[in-house]
């Protein structure tokens, strides 16, 4: 399958997602989110393909959040659009896949990025990978599940303090939070994250699937949809304006609190 914002390719039963706009940081646009729920979701129909990998191009980022000149003019209503439709195509795809996926976190994992390496099964970082959630340093919150799988991985009050501060964490910080399972240094990361496919891969396919099920099963959906209608909220303020602006004009926000 040909994409433009990605590449995807199998070999010897594991397959590899890479997100490849380095001009941008691999920031998540609607087209490159579209093409990334057509390759998992053809991966995971692919027989011969046990494992999933995904990665970011280059060694600056892994993707550094959503495409914020793409919705930097959006109404409440769209916003809130954006959040269930991204959720619905490739964060809740990816966490609910039968096919094991790890997040090969490669370098900046912010925003968008951190919630889709978060969405997958479990993660390993590079040694310069930083990760964060700066959503309220633009006006808007996460949407794309970061609320709540965030706390999930490194608890409440970890998770209320990187969100709070939209401040970045270490590798290192990451791997002590339980936020990462493995850090390596950058050029073994792909073989790293290699091998613990191959030891999936000696185990059962199907009953490796029943347990991501279940395992994901004893989290409720209903945060999720609090997430959706907040972020879309967001985006009626003039702090969101500000926000984003600011950063496309490439200065500091000054927010007004409205
Ligand atoms: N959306 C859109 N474009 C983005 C982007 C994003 N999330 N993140 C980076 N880019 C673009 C920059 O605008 C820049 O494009 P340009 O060269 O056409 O101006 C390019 O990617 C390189 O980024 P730049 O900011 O120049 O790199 P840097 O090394 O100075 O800083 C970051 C790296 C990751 C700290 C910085 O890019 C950043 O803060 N990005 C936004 C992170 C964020 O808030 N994500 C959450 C979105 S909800």
């Amino acid at each position: 399958m040909a994409f433009e914002n990605i590449l995807s390719e199998t070999n010897e039963g594991i397959g590899i997602i890479t997100i490849n706009r380095p001009a941008k940081l691999n920031a998540l646009n609607r087209a490159t989110i579209l093409e990334l729920s057509e390759a998992f979701t053809a991966l995971d129909k692919d027989e011969h393909t046990k494992v999933i990998i995904v990665t970011g191009t280059g060694e600056k980022a892994f993707v550094a959040g959503a495409d914020i000149a793409e919705f930097s003019e959006f109404s409440e209503e769209e916003g809130e659009q954006l959040a269930a439709i991204g959720q619905q195509l490739l964060f809740d795809l990816v966490e609910n896949l039968g096919t094991p996926v790890i997040a090969a976190v490669n370098g900046f994992a912010l925003g968008g990025g951190l919630e889709l390496a978060m969405a997958a099964h479990f993660r390993v970082a590079s040694e310069n990978a930083k990760m964060g959630l700066p959503e309220v340093s633009l006006g808007v919150i996460p949407g794309y599940g970061g609320t709540q799988r965030l706390p999930q991985l490194v608890g409440k009050g970890r998770a209320m303090e990187m969100i709070m501060t939209a401040g970045m964490v270490t590798a290192q910080e990451a791997l002590t939070f339980g936020l990462v399972n493995h850090v390596v240094p950058q050029p073994e990361l792909i073989d790293f994250c290699k091998g613990i496919a191959a030891r999936i891969m000696k185990n059962s396919p199907v009953a490796i699937s029943k347990a991501i099920k279940a395992i994901n099963a004893s989290y409720t959906k209903d945060g999720y949809e609090v997430e959706i209608k907040s972020f879309g909220e967001a985006f009626g303020t003039e702090d969101f304006k500000e926000g984003t602006t600011a950063f496309l004009e490439k200065r500091k926000a000054a927010f007004p609190g409205k």
